[in-house]
């Protein structure tokens, strides 16, 4: 797996021909419309067929490689828990990242814990639990499993949508509220707290929550985040720690779709 490779090279080569070699999915009786433009969006993405040759699990992987290549945080030796981390691509990407197989000798062995609540396949460094993370007591479950802090919370956790907007943002903002409080707790001062938010209103509260309990946080949309997905990843870095919450004084960085200069 090269998770190395610098995302997006080979951009600014030529595109000519690139029309020519878009796939178009023919509509076929029985398929709905949606399904057709959903098969062609996949068999035309980049990010797909780079997932494919490079083993990850799924594109998302990408997101949280453009993070991590602009924020730093999956160094090795960290410790990492992934919140809804089911097909388990950003899992991928923190295995080798932490070094929590050993592989990169020399360099601090980190670790990555995994919960979702859909059955993952085994990854080879992550300790993967399924896990409802909204139930009652969850937390505390997770807390248990880690037996410790961490240094990284990442959560890239989505409800399956509703196809009403209003609602799948509350329910998203709900999901980011419980790992942010859960991050909080575990988190190590000094630690980074990444999740998926989507962009929408209803999180002021949520950013001046982030602002006072780390030192900088960041509004972004990574690259491979689709443009016409209202998805976007808020990167808080430099945790106060526990019952430090007074401080106002956090760089803030909303550097929403240009985060990552314009690509994208
Ligand atoms: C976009 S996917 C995550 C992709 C993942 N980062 C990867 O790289 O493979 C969102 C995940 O959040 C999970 N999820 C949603 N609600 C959850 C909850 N209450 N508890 C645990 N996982 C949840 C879903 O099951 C889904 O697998």
């Amino acid at each position: 797996m090269s998770e190395g490779k610098k995302p997006g090279a080979g951009r600014g080569s030529s595109g000519r021909g690139q029309r020519d070699l878009r796939v178009r999915v023919k509509s076929a009786k029985g398929r709905k419309l949606s399904s057709t433009l959903w098969l062609e969006r996949q068999l035309n993405d980049p990010y797909v067929a780079r997932a494919r040759r490079e083993g990850y699990r799924g594109r998302a992987a990408f997101k949280i490689l453009e993070l991590d290549d602009k924020y730093r945080f999956l160094v090795p030796g960290a410790r990492v828990v992934d919140l809804g981390c089911a097909p388990g691509g950003w899992c991928q990407v923190a295995v080798a990242r932490v070094n929590a197989l050993g592989e990169k000798s020399g360099k601090k062995v980190g670790r990555v814990l995994g919960v979702d609540l859909q059955e993952v396949d085994p990854i080879a460094g992550a300790e993967i639990h399924r896990l409802d993370f909204l139930a009652d007591g969850a937390d505390d479950q997770v807390k248990a499993w880690l037996g410790g802090r961490a240094d990284v919370v990442m959560s890239d956790m989505a409800a399956a949508s509703s196809g009403h907007k209003g609602t799948d943002h509350l329910r998203i903002v709900a999901l980011v509220e419980a790992a942010a409080q859960f991050a909080f707790d575990v988190l190590e001062p000094g630690g980074t707290f990444v999740a998926k938010v989507l962009a929408g209103g209803a999180e002021t509260e949520m950013q001046a929550m982030l602002k006072r309990n780390f030192r900088k946080v960041a509004n972004v949309k990574p690259p491979a985040s689709r443009s016409d997905s209202s998805e976007k990843f808020v990167v808080a870095q430099g945790f106060r720690g526990a019952g430090d919450d007074a401080a106002d004084d956090a760089d803030s960085d909303d550097a929403g779709d240009d985060g990552f200069g314009g690509e994208g």
